[in-house]
């Protein structure tokens, strides 16, 4: 997914920082005009200027092209004005709240003397959220340049970059069932490839996935608009579990099932990842174990649970094969 910089400047430090930000991490650049321009310099700059923020006006804006689905991070450019963001960007946001939902943001805010945390404020205001994934303030950068611009701006990018290279989790939805059974088949044509026999084309049947993803229990790890993971957490277990001798018998435990890392993004890590994230998420909302199932044959996915904490507790014997019922506390 792209990444667009949607900004107003009036002087061109807003505008300059954007296009260096753009040129590093190959983002679109969408500047927001007002139809009637402001005066910039002078007393009249801070008057017109300074009015239009305290009126609440918005600005009527010069045609632009914003693609909202193009883009997943979007970032929002602006002068700090009277502590607060310019009223030709707070007018791109008003006339586009309903497609920036879900949307992940960043902001930058150049001013003269203080305000850039106000102004970040107001945006996060204007935008319905708590957080932005990085945030740049700087003083009159192309005015008054200073090394020390540079490294924040580095430092921006930074973690713009690690925020693009995340995996985003997110529910199945019923539009995911086909690339969702692709996943599936081709890493079960990669486990047949290493000699595991573990799953073929009875189980996971793509029945199995589609109930996965009514009951709203299927997850997909997105990595460049593909779907790199998946994963199932419920309840659900089979009968065989009452073999195992559970340690933490009456704790509120969920189970890990069809844990499957797509061979395009296998041996990088992305199953202990998504294995943290998922514990991450379960402790957050108060589940105190997790139990799963591993099959005897499979020795990454026996390396992986063994060597984050997950132990033995008994075994199950299903059709083929020996499978270890393992659990962990988080
Ligand atoms: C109407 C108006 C109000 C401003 N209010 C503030 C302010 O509250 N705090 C501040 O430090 N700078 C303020 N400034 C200065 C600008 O934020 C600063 O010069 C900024 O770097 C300009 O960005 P630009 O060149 O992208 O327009 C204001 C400027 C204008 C025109």
């Amino acid at each position: 997914m792209k990444t667009a910089i949607v900004y107003y400047s009036l002087n061109g430090n807003t505008e300059q920082t954007a296009n260096k930000i753009a040129e590093k991490i190959g983002a679109d650049l969408i500047p927001v005009r007002p139809v009637k321009a402001y005066p910039d310099t002078g007393f009249a700059k801070l008057f017109w200027g300074g009015k239009s923020v305290v009126m609440g006006e918005k600005p009527k804006l010069q045609p632009y092209t914003f693609e909202a689905d193009k883009y997943d991070l979007i970032i929002f450019g602006s002068p700090v004005w009277a502590n607060t963001i310019a009223p030709p960007l707070r007018t791109f946001i008003v006339e586009n709240l309903t497609s920036l939902k879900g949307k992940t943001f960043a902001g930058i805010t150049c001013f003269t003397a203080a305000g850039g945390d106000k102004a970040l404020d107001k945006l996060k205001g204007y935008l319905g959220i708590d957080t932005l994934v990085a945030e740049l303030l700087l003083a009159d950068p192309k005015d008054k340049p200073d090394p020390a611009n540079d490294k924040k701006i580095e430092e921006f990018c930074e973690k713009l970059e690690n925020y693009n290279s995340m995996i985003k989790y997110r529910k199945a939805e019923i539009t995911d069932l086909d690339s969702v059974y692709e996943l599936v088949t081709s890493a079960i044509e990669e486990m047949e490839r290493e000699g595991i026999h573990q799953w073929d084309n009875v189980y996971p049947a793509k029945a199995d996935l589609k109930a996965d993803i009514e009951s709203g229990t299927l997850t997909v790890g997105m990595a460049d608009g593909d779907i790199a993971v998946i994963y199932v957490i419920s309840k659900d277990h089979d009968e065989q579990y009452k073999n195992g001798r559970w340690k933490f018998h009456d704790s509120d435990f969920r189970v890990i099932h069809r844990l499957c890392v797509s061979p395009k993004y296998q041996h990088r890590g992305l199953a202990k990842q998504t294995l943290s994230h998922i514990e991450d998420h379960l402790r957050n909302i108060g589940v105190d174990s997790i139990r799963l199932d591993v099959f005897t044959e499979n020795p990454y996915a026996l390396k992986l649970y063994r060597n984050n904490g997950y132990t033995e507790v008994g075994h199950a014997d299903w059709r083929k094969g020996r499978f270890l019922l393992m659990e962990k506390r988080i």
